[in-house]
């Protein structure tokens, strides 16, 4: 079976990265991680990478003058690695138009919300839980999909939908929503093997 290669993007704890890693380490899944890649120096996810062998890469954004400058060294450090998909994984960056179209159709993202509710720019994280509380809705969830200039805009792959209970806090929510992202995020790749291969 030919593997789909992945660089996975973190810039925090990494628990989708996680979910990764452990459905990568089937040897009947159709996909292997080249590469992680954090832009937050000390990210936990860097230490589940070093953990499992994985070539774990650090660049710091803050000290670069542009995100353009940035993504530069992102797409020099993505070129050693042979990567097929790129996966977002709590990466907290909005990536310039330049960047996706050099990576056009190979990049995805995980947001958690149903999006088109609930994405944008400034949406990240807990805004995202306190947001679909605010807004009193009765479910929430996560999306897989492509990443594309308008941000949280790109075709969905896949969604898994979590049921908002009474007295939910932005942090129980938070947490369902996790557990159904990491398997989203692993079937989701799985997904776009199977297509490829
Ligand atoms: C995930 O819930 C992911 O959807 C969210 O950050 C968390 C990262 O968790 N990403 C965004 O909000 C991006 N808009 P992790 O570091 O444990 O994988």
């Amino acid at each position: 079976m030919k593997k789909l290669n992945l660089a996975v993007l973190i810039s925090g704890s990494g628990s989708n990265l996680q979910a990764l890693i452990e459905a990568c380490a089937q040897p009947d899944y159709p996909a292997k991680i080249n590469a992680v890649i954090s832009n937050r120096p000390g990210a936990f996810g860097l230490q589940r990478a070093e953990k499992a062998g994985i070539p774990a890469e650090t660049i710091d954004h803050t000290k670069y003058a542009t995100r353009g400058d940035f993504e530069k060294v992102l797409h020099n450090v993505l070129g050693k690695y042979n990567v097929d998909l790129i996966c977002l994984a709590g990466f907290m960056r909005i990536l310039t138009p330049e960047f996706i179209a050099k990576w056009e159709g190979k990049i995805i993202n995980t947001h958690p919300a149903l999006l088109p509710r609930h994405g944008g720019k400034g949406m990240y994280g807990e805004h995202v839980h306190k947001a679909v509380l605010a807004a009193g809705d009765a479910e929430s969830g996560v999306t897989i999909h492509y990443v594309i200039p308008d941000v949280d805009r790109g075709e969905i792959i896949l969604q898994k939908r979590v049921k908002v209970e009474n007295g939910d806090t932005h942090e129980s929510l938070a947490k369902r929503v996790l557990t159904e992202e990491h398997e989203a995020y692993v079937e989701a790749v799985r997904m776009i093997a199977e297509k490829k291969s």
